[in-house]
């Protein structure tokens, strides 16, 4: 059976601030999909949340970028949206970017992540979720990890099903372009872009072996859509699990280390990223640190079984005491950078409307330092 796997999320309100998500928003966006599987529009759902983020997980036959399935994820959004405003939640309706919509969701706000498969005889799927940081920021090192690294999937070495590579397609988010790269021979020009994490990032890993689709995340970055800033892309992926791909013990492997990403408060400082289970998935401290969550499915006959709560598992705990004391750490150089993003990435954050103020007080460096008080 061809299945279409769509994971699409907005922030349409926050509960409290920008920290987490109001129930009734999950449940008005699940009665909207509810009667959308009910006349036969998607064979499954399941509604999430990761912080502030509301996650649609949609199983349907009609591929990728489809106008009906973007069309219902949007109304799910909208339904939501007057929920919040009922209940005056913290920014309703914010990565809603307009009024009208077009077909699809891509450039209007959500971010969204799809991949079309023939379902095999057993299809383990896991969908993450990341609040407060980017896509490249989040999963490009991880992604690297799983596919490409032998100290993190053994199967690279020792399973005929993986050995034959993986190709990594890598889009330029500032150009608007793509490249491939065909691994293990092309690591290093793959590290050399996919280092640089907010210019490139991994869209989607296939199996060199069958061609078959591994990977795809969400890569829209609001600030670029939006031209000013609006909160972090608070990204999603889906990665497919075992046999010819990584096991799902391989995949999770990736987030053991917390690695430091973009985001956080403002969407302006590097943190670490925490793996946590769903009960968890609520930024707090300094309204972080980013968070991500991993919902594991079967997919059967288009339906979802599950989610089951991967990093809810005490074999997370360590990466979790690391993030925190990586968090404390980097939190002491306040204002500064590196905790701070550079200049360049604050160009998309508040700060310059501020420095606009400051624009006639520069002088010459001969100048004279004036007297007095300002
Ligand atoms: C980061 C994020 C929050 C807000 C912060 C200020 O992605 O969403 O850290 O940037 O809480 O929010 P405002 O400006 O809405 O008061
Ligand atoms: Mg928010
Ligand atoms: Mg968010």
């Amino acid at each position: 059976m061809r299945v279409t796997l769509s994971v699409i999320k907005a922030d349409v309100g926050g509960y409290v601030g920008h920290s987490s998500m109001h129930e009734a928003l999950i449940e008005r966006a699940t009665e909207v999909l509810a009667e959308a599987r009910d006349r036969g529009l998607v064979y499954d759902f399941r509604v999430l949340n990761v912080g502030d983020d509301l996650e649609l997980i949609m199983t349907h036959g009609r591929g990728a970028d489809n106008p009906e399935i973007h069309g219902l994820a949007w109304k799910a959004f909208e339904a939501a949206t007057e929920v919040a405003k009922g209940l005056k939640l913290y920014g309703a309706g914010q990565d809603l970017l307009s009024d009208a919509f077009s077909g699809n969701v891509r450039g209007m706000g959500p971010g969204c992540a799809e991949m079309t498969f023939e379902e095999r005889r057993s299809e383990p799927v896991i969908v993450f979720m990341a609040d407060k940081t980017s896509a490249g920021s989040a999963f490009n090192l991880p992604l690297y990890r799983m596919f490409a690294d032998p100290f993190n999937t053994a199967g690279l070495v020792i399973s005929e099903a993986l050995n034959s590579g993986f190709n990594f397609e890598v889009h330029d988010v500032l150009e608007h372009r793509k490249i491939i790269f065909s691994c293990p021979e092309e690591l290093y020009g793959l590290l050399a872009f996919i280092g640089s994490p907010l210019r490139y990032a991994v869209k989607a890993v296939y199996s060199r072996g069958t061609g078959e689709v591994a990977a795809v995340t969400s890569t829209e970055r609001l600030s670029l859509i939006a031209g000013r800033y609006v909160g972090k892309d608070d990204p999603v992926m889906i990665v497919r699990a075992q046999g010819e791909f990584p096991a799902v013990g391989e995949v999770l492997e990736a987030f053991s280390h917390p690695h430091l990403v973009e985001g956080w408060m403002r969407g302006s400082h590097h943190g670490p990223l925490m793996p946590v289970g769903f009960k968890d998935a609520r930024c707090t401290r300094f309204d972080g640190p980013p968070r991500l969550v991993a919902a594991g499915f079967q997919v059967s006959e288009g339906r979802l079984i599950g989610p089951v709560d991967l990093f809810g598992d005490p074999a997370f705990d360590k990466a979790r005491e690391l993030a925190l004391t990586v968090a404390d750490y980097i939190r002491r150089h306040g204002p500064f950078e590196p905790h701070r993003l550079p200049m360049e990435e604050m160009e998309y954050t508040t700060l310059p409307k501020l420095m606009q103020k400051l624009r006639d007080r520069w002088l010459p460096i001969e100048a004279p330092v004036p007297t007095g008080g300002f």
